[in-house]
Order: C-alpha cells, then sequence, then structure tokens
C-alpha cells in the first residue's frame, strides 16, 4: 500500500508543500513562512491545481495572522484583509482561490477578539485542508460508478492529489475505481506549455501501480478514432453554475471535441468549491502566463528568435460537450447544476 500523497501541510506556525516546479526529478518541500511567501508560491506554480491553491491561501491566510505580533483585533482585521488582497492577485481563473479566501474572510469578522480572530482563522484553514481530502473520496466515490470495467480512460493535466491536499478529483475517481478491482488504464495527456500530465498525474499513477501511458496531446483524437480510449476525465477550475460551462487546463476543450465527435463519454469532475455562483462565462479572466513557457523547453529555445507566442492558461468546454459533472453531492448533467447548485447551497 502506497503512503496517501499530501500536497500541504501546516507545522509549528509554518506550511510545507511539495515544490511540484521540480517534479518528476525531485521531492522537495517548501517551507512557507508567511503570505507573501505564499503568493509568490502559488503565483510561481510550487502548488497550483484549484482546489490545493484554495487551501495554500487559507493556510497563507493564517499565517498572516498567527505570526503578526498584535492582539488587536482591528489590526489582525487590516492585516487579514491586505494579505488577502495580495493573494487574491497571484492567479485569476480557479474560483477556488477567491472561494476559500472569502470564507476566511467571513469567519475572521465574526470574532469578538484579537485571540479569537487568530484561532478562528487558523481552525477554519485546518479545516478545509481535511475537509478536501474528504470530499475527494467521496467524488472518487461518486464517481466511480460511472466508471466500467475495461475503460481506457483520457486525463488531462493533473487534477490529482497534487491539484488538492490530497487524493485528488478526476484522478481520484479513477483511484476509487481502480481500488474497487476493476480493470483500468490511464491515457495522461503531457498538457503543454507546463507538462502537468507528463511530470506530475504520470508521476502520481506511476507511483501507485497503476497503468497508464504518456501521449502528447495531439494523439488523443486518432486514439478515440480507434476505440483506445472509452471515457475522459478531467477536473475543473471553475464551473459556471448558470449555465454548465467548465473552464480547466488549456487543452481540455480539444478532448472535448474529439469525445464528442466518437461519442465518448466526457466527465468533469470537481467539489463545490469550483462551481461559481455569481458569474457569467463572459466575467471569467482566463489566465494568461508569460510566453516563455510556450517558446522554451526545460529552459531550450524550440523557435526561432522573433517568433511571436500567445499562452492562455486555461480553455472552456461548453456544456453540450459534457456528459456528466460529478461533485461531493453527486452526478448531475451540466444542464442541472444551476437549479440544483441553487438548492443545495
Ligand atoms: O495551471 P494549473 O496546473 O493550476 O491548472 C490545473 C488544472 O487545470 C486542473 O485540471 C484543475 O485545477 C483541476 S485540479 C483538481
Amino acid at each position: 500500500m502506497v503512503k496517501e500523497l499530501r500536497t500541504i501541510w501546516w507545522s509549528k506556525n509554518n506550511v510545507f508543500i511539495i515544490d511540484q516546479r521540480l517534479l518528476p526529478y525531485r521531492v522537495k518541500y517548501l517551507k512557507i513562512r508567511d503570505h507573501k511567501q505564499m503568493a509568490k508560491a502559488i503565483k510561481d506554480m510550487a502548488i497550483r491545481g484549484a482546489p490545493a491553491i484554495g487551501v495554500a491561501a487559507a493556510m497563507g491566510l493564517a499565517l498572516a495572522v498567527v505570526n503578526a505580533k498584535t492582539e488587536n483585533k482591528e489590526v489582525l482585521m487590516e492585516k487579514l484583509e491586505r494579505a488577502a488582497e495580495i493573494i487574491r492577485s497571484t492567479r485569476p481563473t480557479a474560483v477556488n482561490l477567491f472561494w476559500a479566501i472569502d470564507r476566511i474572510l467571513s469567519i475572521a469578522r465574526t470574532a469578538s477578539s484579537g485571540r479569537e480572530l487568530r484561532e478562528k482563522v487558523l481552525s477554519e484553514a485546518l479545516r478545509m485542508a481535511e475537509e478536501d481530502i474528504e470530499i475527494n473520496k467521496k467524488i472518487g466515490e461518486n464517481g466511480s460508478r460511472l466508471i466500467n470495467d475495461g475503460d481506457k480512460i483520457l486525463t488531462h493535466c493533473n487534477a490529482g492529489a497534487l491539484a488538492t491536499v490530497g487524493y485528488g478529483t478526476a484522478l481520484g475517481v479513477i483511484r476509487s475505481a481502480y481500488n474497487q478491482g476493476k480493470k483500468i488504464s490511464v491515457y495522461a495527456s503531457e498538457t503543454r506549455p507546463r507538462l502537468q500530465g507528463a511530470r506530475l498525474t504520470a508521476w502520481e499513477l506511476v507511483k501507485e501501480g497503476i497503468p497508464v501511458k504518456l501521449i502528447t496531446d495531439n494523439m488523443a483524437s486518432f486514439l478515440m478514432q480507434r476505440r483506445e480510449i472509452t471515457k475522459v476525465i478531467v477536473g475543473a477550475d471553475r464551473i459556471i453554475a448558470k449555465t454548465g460551462h467548465v473552464i480547466n487546463k488549456i487543452g481540455t476543450l480539444t478532448h472535448a471535441i474529439s469525445a464528442k465527435y466518437y461519442n465518448i463519454p466526457f466527465i468533469v469532475a470537481a467539489p463545490f468549491s469550483s462551481i461559481d455562483f455569481k458569474h457569467t462565462i463572459d466575467e471569467v479572466v482566463i489566465e494568461e502566463r508569460d510566453v516563455r513557457e510556450v517558446l522554451y523547453i526545460n529552459n531550450v529555445r524550440i523557435a526561432p528568435r522573433g517568433v511571436e507566442a500567445i499562452n492562455p492558461a486555461f480553455d472552456i468546454t461548453p456544456p453540450d460537450l459534457i456528459s456528466y459533472i460529478v461533485t461531493e453531492r453527486g452526478i448531475y448533467k451540466p444542464e442541472d447544476l444551476g437549479r440544483v447548485a441553487e438548492e443545495t447551497q
């Protein structure tokens, strides 16, 4: 039995994270001492994946108040709000980041003293971390009902333990089905430009002995045509409740279009904290990252000097391409999500 992977934890008023930029070559833990270091770790993608950056944001806020040298409630609240602004500005697309910050700020506002504020913020951040693992196991259990013996499953990017506190969402479904004894195998698409599929998903699955083959992103539709892929499962950075649009790693849309063409179920697995109840799809900011991520691989330039590049980090899959959205509360059709989400919120 492989020891369960944990991405982030709190210890003696510091936070430790696995530095995902170094995987699969090195497993190194980063010690995060304050909210500014946490903001940098999120922005530079030492920690990444929507649920993981939500918990990282919450723990970053906890660091801001736990280490503050004052007992004054108003001063602590000001420090917390300033730290929240810094962490908010790190990455714009995954809604979990904003959900986590709002949850921490609203619990802090209920405190009646500085000491209580500190305690409440810290215990909420720790609770969110533990909840995340429980939620993912529930998503795994629910989603495994959609997986059949013999399925060959394509996944994109990394929606695994590394993208969460532990267990994963899309990979959580795969883990659950595998642990139930279903004979399944996985295709991991490499996920250019940052290669989360090659570096992280392949690493997690190999470590656990779950059969996995790495493919480049452009191989998927050919494999679907040959019926070598029978299901697609991905995570989400944001799901728009009103319309069922799913925002996820760039390349997800291409897989969804191919899956629709070849009549292959396309499944999204995500916690309720990835559902955006407030915004429409037109209001979402798609992160644009440094074009050097496209022009270079491992610091080696792969394109001629003078060529321009673009680097949108996420794309938008419309609801008519999505077969199911699996959450900790159950399995939904994208068109039903708005109503169900409003009812169960
Ligand atoms: O840019 P990243 O690596 O943070 O993007 C991650 C993804 O797109 C994941 O698929 C998504 O966050 C879901 S993780 C459970």
